[in-house]
């Protein structure tokens, strides 16, 4: 069970090996989509370290680079304004490189559109994203993601990379909190 107790788990939304037969569909697209093509693949830190680590490694047919972004959003805690302070930029120069976006989770979507439009303009050859995890009912911005894992209910979700208070994201499945773990 990783770092959480047993009950901290209210269920198991995604179990490790449905996790892992997903990446194997959305590595064999992408590997489809950029064969030939050099591919840097920028990581948004924290909660896409396990996302990032599993799926560049089941691309076969692509030749990978990685770097990686954390942001922060203004106002933490609303997440509602938009707006995105950098808190670690990329290494790398984007100018005519194709860049694929990994994500854990689309919520708001506001920090992917953000983003979508700090690196577009940084001039990459092409930009698109993959996310494992989507919440459609908490879309307050409609963002084009070509690869995603699975759309999940508005829940509190944690595991595979995802924090409740910077804890459970070692858990290899993503499970719904226990309302007793935040309620106290
Ligand atoms: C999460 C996630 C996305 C963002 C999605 O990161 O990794 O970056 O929130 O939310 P949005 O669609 O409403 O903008 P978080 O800020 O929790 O940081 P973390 O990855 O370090 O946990």
């Amino acid at each position: 069970m990783g770092s959480a107790q047993p009950n901290d788990i209210d269920h198991i939304l995604l179990s490790e090996e449905e996790i892992a037969a997903k990446l194997d569909e959305l590595a064999a697209k992408i590997d489809a989509d950029y064969a030939d093509k050099d591919l840097l693949l920028v990581g948004v830190l924290k909660g896409a370290v396990m996302v990032m680590a599993d799926l560049s490694r089941k691309l076969q047919h692509t030749k990978v680079a990685m770097d990686w972004m954390a942001v922060s959003s203004y106002g933490s805690g609303t997440k509602s304004s938009g707006v995105v302070r950098i808190l670690k930029d990329l290494d790398a120069d984007l100018s005519g490189r194709h860049v694929l976006i990994v994500e854990d989770i689309i919520d708001s979507g506001l920090t992917l559109s953000w983003l979508m439009s700090n690196l577009r303009s940084r001039g990459c050859a092409s930009l698109e994203v993959a996310a494992m995890l989507r919440k459609p009912e908490a879309a307050k911005v409609k963002v084009d993601v070509k690869y995603i894992g699975f759309d999940i209910p508005n829940e509190f979700v944690v595991g595979y990379g995802l924090d409740y208070d910077e804890r459970y994201r070692s858990l290899p499945y993503v499970g719904t909190l226990a309302p007793h773990v935040y309620e106290n």
